[in-house]
């Protein structure tokens, strides 16, 4: 949908930036520019590059920020973005440094000098993810990008790292665009449908309907979804690029398409923002995509349940009692609780049917988990400490926050019914903390697991170094990097 933004690679040429059109971008660190491209530049201005930097307002530019020379004397040119990427960068910079240009681009053509570039992969990689945007929707003039190339020292080492970069990006973009649809738009039905096109990337997409559903067993997925007038559904998407016959790697994913909190309804001020409740479906989808772009080998299944949260005359009630998949009862305090009761059953399927090495779930599960993380960090659930702690390093490398949360059993005991074998609420106090022993119920013993709840992470209240205001992706880096380092088959 949102086209990826793919730079030009070029090798380096000086003598055509005095002639250079649009926007000229310098990497500058320390006092003087340093870079072939940034000296040649500061000659043709005649020092204005050197002076900028000399200039108190320089040191106000911290490290992967800019401000930019406009029409500068010497050049075509109508700007030059001199941006401020130490040569010792760390990745988190780089790519807060790509994303600089790219919110910097007008509408007019853009060429980077990155000859002498730090983290070359990192600065394209946040250069193509700010270059983001969602307009599907305004009819109005839409604002027009110039192009953006890249001089680079070595072509063949940038075009690799590039391929590398948009595998990312565009599963980036596939969970943004999923999250940022409206209900009306990204119904049960289109949702699956969208996953149906992964087939065309060789991921194997099967889409189980509610006749099948019903025949599994799944009520609890089932009841949430039976005031909607869309069907539920679970689609599985398997990526077979690892050694034929090893259990896979397992990622389960809560798709509400949109949570009323049916019968018992959520507040209007703000409802809207519930269309983003399939967050956790969408980042196991972009993940996916991803695998598939950069032909992981690895074994991954990728597991989502995609219902729609309704009140109608035939949805469930408050005090319903409804058996799972599992064979364990709960007893439907309330129907906004219902993230919990897709994960239950679909988490059960997928211990079931593949015996995954490992679990990581996804959910945009509790308010809970924003009253205690903020938007700065995904709560983190696990029973398992080395995979708790793989994950955590790997969301760190990617700069995604995640905390690990406490469990244990008196956090679990708030869960008792008097009439059934759980509640599917424990109370308003650490109530992120009893949705995630809700789901641990349906762990099997020994199966190493993770519970991510991601609802403060996905959607961003503003512009961020790497996204627009709106669906941030959180997750499809950390995910991918987890599986990338611990769960493919080496070479050799
Ligand atoms: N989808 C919501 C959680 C949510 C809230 C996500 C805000 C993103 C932003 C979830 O289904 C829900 O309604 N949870 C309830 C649980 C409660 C009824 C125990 C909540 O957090 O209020
Ligand atoms: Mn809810
Ligand atoms: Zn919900």
């Amino acid at each position: 949908m949102t086209d990826v933004l793919a730079p030009t690679l070029l090798a380096l040429d000086l003598d055509t930036l005095a002639g250079q059109t649009g926007r000229i971008v310098v990497l500058v660190d320390g006092t003087a520019p340093s870079g072939a491209g940034a000296r040649r530049v500061d000659r043709l201005t005649r020092g204005a590059v050197t002076r900028l930097m000399a200039s108190e307002a320089w040191g106000k530019v911290k490290p992967g920020e800019s401000t930019e020379l406009a029409w500068p004397a010497g050049l075509a040119a109508e700007a030059v973005q001199v941006v401020r990427l130490p040569k010792k960068t760390d990745a988190a910079t780089a790519r807060k440094a790509g994303g600089a240009i790219a919110q910097a681009r007008g509408m007019g053509p853009v060429l980077v000098l990155a000859e002498a570039a730090p983290r070359l992969s990192d600065l394209l990689l946040g250069l193509v993810l700010r270059a983001y945007d969602f307009d599907l929707y305004k009819t109005g003039e839409k604002t027009a990008r110039g192009p953006v190339s890249l001089m680079v020292g070595d072509l063949a080492a940038a075009e690799a790292a590039l391929a590398q970069v948009k595998a990312l990006a565009e599963g980036i973009f596939f969970t943004r665009d999923l999250v940022n649809e409206p209900a009306n738009v990204l119904t049960t039905m289109e949702f699956a449908e969208r996953l149906t096109g992964l087939r065309d990337l060789g991921v194997d997409v099967e889409v189980l309907d509610e006749e099948e559903l019903e025949r599994l067993g799944m009520r609890l997925l089932l009841g949430v979804g039976v005031g909607s007038e869309c069907p539920s559904k679970v689609v599985v998407m398997r990526w077979n690029g690892g050694t034929a016959g090893e259990a896979p790697f397992a990622l389960v994913g809560k798709g509400v398409c949109f949570d009323t909190g049916g019968i018992s309804i959520k507040p209007a001020a703000g409802m809207e923002e519930m269309t983003m409740d399939m967050g956790g479906a969408g980042v196991v989808a972009g993940v996916m995509k991803t695998l598939a772009l950069r032909h992981a080998r690895a074994n991954v299944v990728g597991l989502v349940g995609l219902v729609e949260n309704m009140p109608d005359g035939r949805a469930q009630r408050p005090g319903d009692i409804v058996k799972s998949m599992k064979g364990d009862t709960v007893e439907v305090i309330n129907t906004d609780a219902e993230g919990r009761l897709v994960l239950a059953d679909v988490l059960w399927y997928t211990q079931e049917r593949f015996a995954p090495k490992g679990i990581v779930n996804l959910a945009t599960l509790t308010g809970a988990i924003i009253v205690a993380l903020g938007s700065e960090h995904a709560g983190v659930f696990s029973n398992d400490d080395a995979l708790c702690a793989a994950f955590l390093k790997a969301a760190a490398a990617e700069g995604e926050g995640a905390w690990r949360m406490p469990m244990g059993p008196a956090y679990d005991a708030k869960l008792k019914s008097r009439l059934a074998d759980m509640m599917n609420v424990g109370g308003r106090e650490g109530g992120a903390i009893t949705a995630a022993q809700f789901i641990k119920r349906f762990i099997k013993e020994g199966q190493p697991w993770i519970h991510l709840d991601i609802a403060g992470v996905t959607l961003a209240k503003g512009d961020t170094p790497l996204a627009p205001k709106g669906a941030t992706g959180w997750g499809v880096m950390a995910l991918n990097r987890l599986i990338a380092d611990g769960y493919e088959v080496r070479e050799g």
